[in-house]
Order: C-alpha cells, then structure tokens, then sequence
C-alpha cells in the first residue's frame, strides 16, 4: 500500500475486532528460536512485522505457517545462522534475537535493528544484561556479537527498556540457573512474554512485576494466545474521539490502557467496559490535564501521537510531555498542515484546540506518527492523502477494511 486517501468529515460508527499485539507476538517468534518445538500462537496478528520476522525465522530453519488467526511453529530442527542485515534492519524486534540465539547456541550476530527513527535508538541496556549474565557481548559498528553461555545472575537495568527485558528473558533461558532481572519492564507484553516462557516449561516469578525471576527448564513448545493489541484499540478509540463517533471494540483489554481510557473521559467522551468489549461515545471534547508518558503503568508513548491526534478539535489548551523517546514529534508538521496549532519545546507539545481541520497531502514519518495523521485527516473536512502509507502495514491488520466498516470513506490510493 503507497498511500491512504482520506475523504474526513464523518463519524466512525459500529463494532471493531482488536487482533492481537504486535509487540507481544514479535518477542513469542523469537523466543521460538531458543525453545526446540512446536507452538501454535493463536490470535497473532497478520502485519508486515510478522512477515519479516518469518522470514527471519526462516533463516533459521524454522518454519511457519498461517493456520487462521494462528501462526504454527516448527522449531525442532532449528539451525544457527547469523541474522541477515536486509532482514534485522526493518524492525526493532530483531534485537530480540540476540539473547535468543546466544540461549540456544551461546553465540549470536545480529546486526543493528531498524524499527521507527525517534533519534538515538541505542541498545546498550541489553548488551550490559546480556554481561551480567556472562556473555562476551560487543557492538560493533553496524552489528552486535554475542559468545558465551549465559549464566546464573542477577542483570539491574538502569531503566525499565522494554526490549531489554525481553532480551534478558530470552538470555535466561540458556542459562545454567536461576536468572534475577532487577528492574524489568512492566509493559503487558512482557507479562505475556513471561507467561508464554512459563507454558514452554520455564519457571518465571514476580510477573508483572519490575523484580523477575526466571529459571530454565524442559523446555518444549506450547499452544499460546497473544493477548489483545492495546495500541490497536487506542488508535480506534482516538479515530472515534477525533471524528464525533460511537465505536465497540471487541477483544480489547481495558485494565491495559488505564490512563488513556482516563484521559479520553476526562476530555469528555464516555467509555464503558461490558463482557470483553468497550464502547467509546464521543461527544464535543474539550482540553485535560497534562499528559506526561512514562514506562507502563504510566501513559503509553505508542498512544502520545494518537491522543495528539484525538484533541486537535478540543476546546482549551492540552500539555503533553514526551518522556520516553525523544524525537517523537516528527509528524507534527503534517497535523500542521491540516491546520493544527500546536507548539513545540523540547519534548514538551502544546495543542490549541481549532475549531476544524482540513485535509492535506502528507508522507507518514513513523507507525504510530502516520496513525496519528490518518486520525488527524478522518477528523479533517475535505480530501487527504498519506503517502509511504506501507510503515502502517507493520502494526495495524486490516486498516482500511476496518475503517471502511465503520464508516470512514478511506481507501489505498
Ligand atoms: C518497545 C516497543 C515500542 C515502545 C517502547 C516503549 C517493541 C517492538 N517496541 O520499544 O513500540 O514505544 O517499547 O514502550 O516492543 N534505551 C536506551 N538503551 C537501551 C534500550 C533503550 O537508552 O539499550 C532507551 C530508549 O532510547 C528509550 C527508552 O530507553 O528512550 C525506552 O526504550 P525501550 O523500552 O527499550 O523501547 P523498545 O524496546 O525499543
């Protein structure tokens, strides 16, 4: 998909399907590579992430292969390979094979992964995890090598990074004894990461937790459901909030995005949760207290564009602080030219509610900054057109079908 042509202006209206989470999943395909066996991921999602990451698979003798919303995987006659560059330099979780594979070979090279530009993207965290436990790791110019088996130890993260996390989760499983992360992530991805590791036969305590531990076992492949994607459901909600809409979302959790349920109410919309669905309903928002992102439980910096997006039209003034990654401003400028008055310092975002939006011709920065443009131009009168529209084919699964079916008058162009 080039581009999405937008035609803004009406309500989303009706029922959405959330498919499960892009960023709990890819972690799940790594892990298959240190855990001989075969697994079945039910609810995994159909994203070009996906796709490359089975592709990295492939490289490694394992294979995939779709069965409805599930991913079969066979990893019992894995074989080691360095990952390829053209592969790991397409998204972020590539990392993630590098305490996969140093746990089942007790060696890795993989070079830098690629994934959304928000300035400096080091991985110096998990290089220092993956010494803690033993290994010999290097980063090298364009790659980094691993060698050694990890051991039995105790890794204390300066700051709770998602993906080193899960890369000395993965570590952990070739390890000769227990494995103590001091604090870890607590993002829900990294729950389902722990318990996937659990239903393969390791032993993981404290999840949920920012103290894990993790004790290797048997290890052996299991059937597993990928829990719901909560930044796929908050790009729905924002969608409704932005254009005046009423939406359910169906498979969407709501305990995993507290503060954004929060701050959508307090800017006026109404959110009830019933039998596994939530429901938004719109009405004229209006501006809410500052929103500062934070690791989980704080607000998620996924969502910072796409709540962005949502209080363009609200009435007041709204402050919102960057937090987690700088550099996660860059599609500003297109709100801008859809008439957005917001005001940038630093890595705080002032947004001045305007009364409308009008549509524009604009190139998608990043995954969840394009998602933010599309909510911007559903919400915008006239015509709009996002190009390099293929960065959302990474996270969202049937994007414009989706929106289609709610209303939004949205096709490829
Ligand atoms: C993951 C998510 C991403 C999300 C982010 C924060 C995936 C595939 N991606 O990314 O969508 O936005 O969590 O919730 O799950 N940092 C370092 N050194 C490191 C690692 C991180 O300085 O070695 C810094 C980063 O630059 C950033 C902060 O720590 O400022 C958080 O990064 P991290 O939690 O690691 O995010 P990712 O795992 O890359």
């Amino acid at each position: 998909m080039d581009a999405i042509r937008v035609i803004g202006g009406s309500p989303l209206n009706g029922t959405v399907r959330i498919h499960g989470a892009k960023n709990a999943a890819l972690p799940l395909l790594a892990a298959t590579a240190a855990i001989r066996g075969s697994f079945v991921l039910q609810n995994c999602p159909e994203i070009l992430d996906i796709e490359i990451t089975r592709k990295i698979l492939d490289v490694l003798n394992i294979q995939t292969r779709r069965a409805g919303d599930a991913l079969l995987v066979d990893s019992t006659r894995m074989q080691y390979a360095a990952i390829p560059r053209v592969l790991a330099c397409r998204l972020r979780a590539s990392v993630l094979f590098l305490g996969a594979l140093t746990a089942a070979w007790e060696k890795a090279e993989v070079p830098y992964p690629g994934g959304d530009c928000f300035g400096s993207r080091p991985i110096d965290y998990h290089v220092q995890a993956l010494h803690a436990l033993g290994v010999s790791a290097q980063a090298e110019e364009d790659a980094v090598f691993a060698e050694g088996r990890p051991q039995s130890a105790t890794v204390e993260l300066p700051f709770p990074s998602v993906g080193a996390t899960e890369n000395a989760l993965l570590a952990a499983l070739g390890a000769d004894g227990p494995v103590r992360i001091i604090g870890a992530a607590r993002e829900p991805e990294i729950g389902c990461l722990c318990a996937f590791l659990s239903a393969c036969g390791a032993k993981v305590r404290g999840i949920g937790t920012s103290c894990l531990t993790v004790t290797t076992g048997e290890l052996h492949g299991a059937a597993f459901p990928i829990l719901p994607d909560r930044i796929e459901a908050a790009t729905y909600l924002c969608a409704a909030a932005a254009t005046g809409g009423h939406l359910t979302l169906t498979g969407a959790r709501a305990a995993h995005i507290r503060p954004v349920l929060d701050a959508l109410q307090s800017a006026g919309c109404e959110i009830a949760e019933a039998r596994g669905a939530l429901t938004i309903e719109a009405g004229p928002l209006h501006a809410i207290p500052p929103v500062v992102t934070a690791p989980y439980p704080g607000f998620p910096t996924d969502i910072q564009p796409l709540l962005t997006a949502a209080l363009l039209r609200a009435d007041g003034v709204t402050v919102v602080e960057e937090r987690v990654f700088r550099g996660r401003y860059r599609h500003i400028p297109a709100l801008r030219a859809m008439g957005a008055d917001l005001e940038t310092a630093g890595q705080i975002l002032r947004i001045r509610g305007v009364g409308h939006l009008h549509g524009t011709e604009a190139e998608a920065t990043d995954l969840r900054g394009g998602a933010a443009m599309l909510i911007a131009a559903l919400s915008a009168e006239g015509r709009s057109r996002i190009g390099a529209a293929q960065i959302l084919e990474r996270g969202y699964e049937a994007l414009i079908p989706n929106l289609q079916a709610i209303g939004a008058d949205v096709s490829e162009a």
